[in-house]
């Protein structure tokens, strides 16, 4: 595979980034970008009784999302059912994943996502309101509060959004279990350690809250018995009732057979718990890279003040924002919040002469695929620019959201999340990094550590 954009001068007209700055690291990732650089793409570990296989580059990466049968979800995430539930869409296989799937779909498919764009700068504006205007302020957290609130009103409606902050405190424990390693979920579950208590109260607590607002919501009718044209559809009716619970409630597939209230209850925390933590992780790093990168902040806030002189993005405008939308997928390239994923092997298959066993936990890694100079020209420098010249790239190649049968139900969701909180903020007026966060943390949702401190204007 040739590295792509080798030619000097390729790009337009950027004497952009002149000295690339110090990048924040992740320690288990760069290990995996080492292996990767010393010609290691398939590397065992064991754990007790537990086989790793750590597989890395394009060609594993082609190789797992073409082979979803090879597979299951249900073994390789089982620790995880004390977040979502036994029967979450994450933990599910073969027809019962595609019926969750299916169901859960319509919700964060693109006709949904065009009605929450105003929910989303709402938010944004909220939270960038209540910052004193002449203080320096952790952008990671700020955002992380908004992307919550916004997540919570447009998936779940105002109600569930009113206590997002609470919902947030309640929901931690569950959101630090899920960002363990997935070799170490298995001993937290077996040793009973504190955090997986933790986590086990987490869950009580959040089942009483969630089982609430199903119950709420038997109590209304069906949205609709057919497929409502935008004129029929009573405005702004997901900040009331939400996206997820009248679908998940009162949805039928294609056979009229529904959600069982288990199957109702383990999605919508699933939803829930996978809404809000990545997608906040990315905004973090989006804030610290531009601050970092003040060429490329001042050509974003050049194209959001030129698309919307001021206006909240309308879903026709998105398409107009091509920097603002090669500054997402550059951030998601050197950052994607799910460093690591995993897949639980049931059949047998060879990787570059390695024999991977059915039993063997198979991690693969968009951080270290990003990072791989074969695939990318100077891996480790932002620059978008490379976005402007080839927007598109392999599933293999790009993979923040993973990829196969199991790919990230919420990508457009997140990404059109991170669009419209970026606008919201670059409209603002320039900002200057104050503070770059010392590394990246975690591993489902690798996140800025410990902030991203940030105050307003050039600094100059
Ligand atoms: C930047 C933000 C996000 C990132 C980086 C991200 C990343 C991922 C990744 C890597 C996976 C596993 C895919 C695999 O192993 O092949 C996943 C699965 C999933 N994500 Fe996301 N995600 C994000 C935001 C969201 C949002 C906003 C939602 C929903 C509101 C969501 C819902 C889900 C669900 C339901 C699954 C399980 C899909 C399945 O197993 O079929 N994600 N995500």
């Amino acid at each position: 595979m040739q590295p792509r954009n080798t030619e000097a001068g390729a790009h337009a007209p950027a004497p952009i980034h002149a000295r690339a700055p110090h990048l924040p690291r992740s320690r288990p990732g760069d290990w995996l970008v080492r292996r990767a650089a010393k010609g290691h793409r398939a590397t065992r570990l064991r754990l007790g009784r537990q086989r790793l296989v750590y597989l890395l580059g394009a060609d594993a990466n082609a190789l797992i999302f073409g082979h979803d049968e090879w597979f299951s979800a249900r073994e390789a995430f089982a620790a995880l059912e004390i977040v979502d539930g036994p029967t979450s869409v994450v933990l599910s296989d073969g027809a019962d994943h595609a019926r969750r799937r299916g169901l859960i779909r319509p919700t964060v498919a693109p006709r949904s996502i065009d009605g929450y764009l105003s929910t989303m700068a709402d938010a944004a504006d909220e939270a960038l309101d209540e910052l004193d205007q002449a203080a320096p302020f952790d952008a990671y957290a700020v955002f992380r509060r908004a992307i919550r609130r916004s997540t919570l009103r447009v998936l779940f409606g105002e109600d569930m959004a009113r206590h997002a902050d609470e919902l947030g405190a309640t929901l931690q424990p569950l959101l630090e279990l899920a960002d363990t390693p997935p070799q170490l979920l298995v001993w937290h579950r077996r040793l009973a350690t504190p955090a997986w208590r933790r986590a086990q109260q987490a869950r009580t607590d959040i089942d009483a809250f969630v089982d609430d607002r199903i119950q709420q919501e038997r109590a209304h009718p069906p949205r609709s018995t057919h497929r409502q044209t935008d004129a029929e559809r009573p405005a702004a009716d997901h900040e009331t009732r939400g996206a997820v619970l009248p679908l998940l409630v009162h949805g039928r597939d294609g056979d009229g057979s529904g959600l069982s209230d288990q199957e109702i209850h383990d999605q919508a925390i699933t939803m829930i718990a996978a809404g809000y933590e990545t997608t906040s992780a990315a905004m973090g790093w989006a804030v610290y890279l531009l601050g970092a990168h003040p060429d490329w902040q001042h050509r974003a806030r050049d194209e959001v003040s030129a698309v919307l002189a001021g206006r909240v993005p309308a879903p026709a405008d998105l398409a107009r924002l091509p920097l603002l939308r090669a500054i997402v997928d550059e951030t998601l390239r050197l950052y994607p919040p799910a460093m690591i994923s995993a897949r639980h092997a049931v059949t047998a298959f060879e990787y570059d002469g390695r024999r991977i066993r059915p039993g063997d936990l198979v991690i693969f890694s968009p951080y270290a695929t990003h990072r791989d100079p074969s695939l990318y020209d100077q891996p480790l420098r932002f620059d978008p620019q490379r976005w402007l010249d080839e927007p598109r790239r392999a599933p293999s190649e790009f993979l923040p959201f993973g990829g196969g049968k199991h790919r990230c139900l919420g990508s457009g969701l997140a990404v059109t999340e991170l669009t419209v909180m970026l606008c919201r903020l670059l409209a603002r007026g320039p900002f200057t990094l104050d503070r770059p966060p010392a590394r990246a943390r975690g591993l489902s949702s690798m996140r800025p550590d410990p902030a991203v401190t940030v105050s307003w204007g050039t600094g100059a």
